[in-house]
């Protein structure tokens, strides 16, 4: 049986083209599963599954859970809003008193860049990062991509523009790594403020026109703008921004041919993206929330082959 090159999923940096392929023909096949009356499988009967979230999260906490759930894991849910870290608690404190209960797995979201990485040299359990501050989010790009190559057919060869707030975003970084690893050209377009001064080492175009950068893509993954993240103002106004960032489907109708539409969520309607425009033929941000239960099914039903 093939299986995963890590142990822990920290970031997409860690792991190879092969993993990413391995994830999606495991997610093909739970993503049939999910498509069934029965929707879930006994892979993952005799794991426990602790989602540990510092950070508030639809999308990825119900999607880890579901997911879990799905697999037959048991799952146990921990909010760090309502713990004991109010009292002091340390991280590595609390997640080792979550193992102590015999827990298995950790997913884990929080605000401080490299979390899980510190937490990984120091516990026994898997370790799923489900976004650490600014840096990575792996699953996200993983659903991201798996939505691109259902789409298109595949991912090798096409143009993706990531656009707005980029300095922020661990969205951003993990798609650029998933992107180039499954050999796509990667654009990044923003305000000159909103784009990291490293940006161009990874070996991404840089446009700062948003119409030239759409009529260059076939897709356009559109980030929001992260104002909890922001110390000082990076632009003079929200509506500013979308003056010359904001995405309609006016212009998306004017191009002289189709391009796919995505976001991550949360959506800021009206700021990055029109409703015309999210809601539009061209947008598969729905299949991308549908596609990340698979593929968090994949991630965890392989890291627990590794032990
Ligand atoms: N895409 C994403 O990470 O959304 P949540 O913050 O709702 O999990």
């Amino acid at each position: 049986m093939q299986e995963l090159s890590v142990r822990h999923l920290l970031g997409i940096k860690d792991i190879t083209p092969q993993d990413i392929q391995l994830i999606f023909e495991t997610a093909d096949n739970f993503k049939d599963v999910l498509n069934r009356p029965i929707k879930k499988v006994p892979s993952l009967r005799d794991i426990t599954i602790a989602n540990v979230f510092f950070e508030n999260s639809t999308r990825t906490r119900l999607s880890f859970e579901l997911a879990e759930k799905r697999l037959s894991a048991d799952v146990i849910n921990f909010s760090s809003s309502s713990s004991s870290v109010k009292k002091g608690e340390t991280l590595l404190d609390t997640v080792n008193n979550i193992l102590a209960m015999k827990v298995d797995m950790i997913v884990m979201r929080h605000s401080s860049p490299g979390a899980p990485h510190f937490l990984s040299k120091h516990i026994p359990a898997n370790i799923v990062n489900a976004g650490d501050g600014t840096h990575e989010h792996p699953t996200q790009a993983l659903l991201d991509s798996f939505s691109i190559r259902e789409r298109l057919g595949e991912v090798a060869g096409k143009k993706v523009v990531i656009i707005g707030d980029i300095l922020h975003s661990r969205v951003a970084l993990s798609n650029i790594f998933a992107l180039q690893k499954q050999g796509a050209e990667v654009m990044v377009c923003g305000p000159s403020t909103l784009l990291p001064k490293y940006i161009k080492q990874l070996g991404v175009k840089v446009e700062l026109d948003v119409r030239k950068a759409l009529a260059w893509c076939d897709v356009a993954n559109v980030l929001r703008i992260q104002l909890e993240r922001q110390q000082m103002k990076y632009f003079p106004s929200l509506r500013e921004y979308t003056l010359y960032y904001g995405i309609d489907k006016k212009m998306l109708d004017s191009l002289d041919k189709e391009i796919v539409l995505m976001h991550p969520g949360p959506i800021n309607r009206g700021v990055e993206l029109s409703s015309d425009a999210a809601d539009s033929h061209h947008s598969i941000i729905l299949n991308q929330v549908e596609n990340g239960v698979a593929i968090r099914m994949a991630v965890l039903y392989l890291l627990a082959q590794k032990g």
